[in-house]
C-alpha cells in the first residue's frame, strides 16, 4: 500500500510513519520545516493551499492519514486566520485531491469539537466547539464529509507518548517530576488519554481496511487529568506528591477548554482488531518503550 502521512514529524505522525514502514508499506511522509526521520520526505506546507491538490494527485497514494494540524489551542485563538487555513482549508484541498484519485482519507480530529458538558461522547453526538481550534477541526471534518467519498474521521483526545518535536502532557510530567519540580494538574477536567502508538495502530488498520464513517479512536479510560498524572508518576517511579491539584476556573488560557471531553470508544473497540487501550495498560507499554 502506498500511504501518504501528513504531519510526519509530529507526536502522532512520526509513529504512523514508523508503523507503516515496519509493516512494509511505501510511505510518503509530508513535512513543513524539518524533514522526518523515516519515509520518503515530501515538502508540503499546508498554508500553501494552491499546491496541495496537485502535489497529492501527482504522488497518487492509495491512502492518506492526515495528522498535520495547527495544534496549539491557545495559538489558534489568537492566530485565527492561520488556524482556519491549516486545519480547515488545507483539509478541504486534501479531500478534493483524494476524491480525484479515488484514495482513502483518514482525517485525525479531536474531542475539542465537543463542548464538554456531557462527556463520553459518541460518534453521532452533536458537536459544539467552544474554542477556535475545535471550530477549525470541525470545519475540517465537514470538508472531509462533503468533498471526498472514501473517508474516515478518527477523533482522539490528549495524545501522549514518546517522540514528536515538542513535549506532550506525559513527557512534560515525566521531565518535571524527574527533576523534582512540583506541578499543578487539573482535577476537574476529564479526558480519554490516547497513547500515540495505540492510535497509530488503529489508524493503519482503518486505512488498510478502508473503513468509512466517524470513529472515536481514543484511549479506553475516562479519567481526570490529575488522576492520569498520578498513575503516570507511579508507573515511572516518581513521587506523586509533587503533583498538586488545580481547578479549571483558576486557569487564564486564551481559549476555553471542555470540562469533560472524554470519548465513548465502544464502536471502535467492537470494529477494530487494534483495540483502544485502558490507561494502565497504555502506560505500561509507554514505560516499556522508553
Ligand atoms: N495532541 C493532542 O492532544 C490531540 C488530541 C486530539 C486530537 N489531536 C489531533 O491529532 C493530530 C496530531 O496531533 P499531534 O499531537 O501529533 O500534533 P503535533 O505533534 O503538534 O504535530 C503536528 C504536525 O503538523 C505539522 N504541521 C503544522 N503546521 C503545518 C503546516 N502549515 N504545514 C504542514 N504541516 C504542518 C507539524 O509540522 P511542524 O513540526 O513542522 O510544525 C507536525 O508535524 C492533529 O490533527 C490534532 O488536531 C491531537
Amino acid at each position: 500500500m502506498k500511504i501518504l502521512v501528513t504531519g510526519s514529524t509530529g507526536l502522532l505522525g512520526h509513529q504512523v510513519v514508523k508503523l507503516a514502514l515496519d509493516a512494509g508499506h511505501e510511505v510518503l511522509a509530508t513535512y513543513r520545516a524539518k524533514p522526518p526521520a523515516g519515509g520518503k520526505p515530501i515538502k508540503l506546507d499546508l498554508v500553501e493551499l494552491e499546491s496541495i491538490k496537485q502535489t497529492i494527485i501527482k504522488l497518487k497514494p492509495d491512502v492518506i492519514v492526515h495528522t498535520a494540524a495547527y495544534t496549539d489551542v491557545d495559538g489558534c485563538e489568537t492566530n485565527q486566520e492561520l488556524a482556519l487555513k491549516v486545519n480547515a482549508e488545507a483539509t478541504k484541498q486534501i479531500a478534493l485531491a483524494v476524491d480525484e484519485i479515488g484514495a482513502h482519507l483518514t482525517y485525525v480530529s479531536t474531542d475539542y469539537i465537543f463542548d464538554g458538558k456531557k462527556g463520553l461522547c459518541r460518534e453521532d453526538d452533536e458537536p459544539n466547539p467552544i474554542s477556535y481550534y475545535g471550530y477549525t477541526k470541525l470545519e475540517g471534518e465537514k470538508y472531509v464529509r462533503t468533498r471526498s467519498k472514501g473517508w474516515c474521521i478518527a477523533r482522539a483526545s490528549v495524545i501522549y507518548g514518546w517522540g514528536g518535536t515538542k513535549k506532550n502532557f506525559a513527557t512534560w510530567l515525566i521531565n518535571s517530576l524527574s527533576e523534582g519540580v512540583q506541578v499543578k494538574v487539573l482535577m476537574d477536567q476529564y479526558v480519554s488519554p490516547t497513547l500515540n502508538t495505540n492510535l497509530a495502530e488503529m489508524l493503519l488498520e482503518i486505512s488498510g481496511r478502508r473503513l468509512t464513517g466517524v470513529l472515536h479512536t481514543a484511549g479506553a479510560s475516562r479519567i481526570a487529568r490529575y488522576d492520569f498524572a498520578v498513575e503516570l508518576a507511579k508507573i515511572f517511579g516518581h513521587d506523586p506528591k509533587l503533583i498538586k491539584q488545580a481547578k479549571m476556573d483558576e486557569m487564564t488560557w486564551a481559549a476555553k477548554r471542555p470540562k469533560d471531553s472524554s470519548l465513548d470508544v465502544s464502536r471502535c473497540a467492537e470494529l477494530l482488531k487494534s483495540k483502544p487501550l485502558e490507561v494502565s495498560e497504555a502506560l505500561r507499554i509507554m514505560m516499556a518503550q522508553r
